[in-house]
């Protein structure tokens, strides 16, 4: 089985670590993982959250339609994201709203969770996002947990692109991806037998 993994970076800087990480994800599935491929959704045109723009028959504007679209036909999860004040970045909070109007495209999936940034590396803003998971039924790996403190020496990801460098991260990155394809696959299966 191949799972499609829908990989969502919460920064939208061009030379962003988070999105640095999403494109070493995908290298590593398309050369190293089989059975897992990551399409980048990008969340950059997706308007400001504002139920005035959907339509009365429960239509939405064309990029959110888009958007919805990729992360309902997602066998899985990723989110890549920067901690901004203790918490989820804007931009992400409003696709994941966006993703939650009805009917939840979200919902009854596996997810999993990396995250670049200061101090922390990020743990706050990813106890915030399984917070919101809670309620849109994503069902998120626990370990390993990824916190990557991006801007402590020595470099992590290339200055100019936001490319990933560091090896131990990588290896970190893999541990987490076999963990998403392990559980997704679990999930998956025990519908299909469910269904039976
Ligand atoms: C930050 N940053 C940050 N870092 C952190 O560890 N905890 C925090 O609360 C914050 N708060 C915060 C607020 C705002 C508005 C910005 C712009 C930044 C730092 C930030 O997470 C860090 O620069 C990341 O590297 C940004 O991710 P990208 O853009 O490199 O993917």
């Amino acid at each position: 089985t191949t799972l499609r993994v829908a990989a969502i970076s919460g920064s939208l800087r061009r030379a962003s670590a988070n999105t640095g990480l999403i494109r070493a994800a995908a290298k590593m599935c398309e050369d190293s993982i089989p059975g897992l491929v990551i399409d980048h959704v990008d969340i950059a045109d997706l308007p400001l959250l504002n139920t005035d723009l959907e339509t009365a028959g429960g239509g939405f504007p064309a990029a959110v339609e888009a958007f919805r679209a990729k992360v309902l036909a997602a066998d899985c999860f990723l989110f890549a994201s920067p901690e901004y004040n203790y918490s989820i970045s804007g931009p992400l909070k409003n696709a994941l709203d966006w993703g939650s109007r009805p009917p939840n495209v979200w919902g009854d999936r596996a997810g999993a969770i990396v995250s670049a940034s200061g101090g922390s590396g990020g743990s706050r803003s990813q106890y915030h996002i399984r917070q919101v998971g809670v309620f849109l039924d994503i069902h998120f790996v626990s370990k390993p947990e990824v916190f990557v403190k991006a801007h402590q020496p020595p470099a992590k990801f290339d200055a100019r692109d936001g490319d990933l460098v560091d090896p131990e991260i990588r290896e970190q990155l893999r541990e987490l991806l076999l963990a998403l394809q392990a559980f997704a696959l679990r999930l998956i299966q025990g519908k299909l037998a469910g269904s039976d």
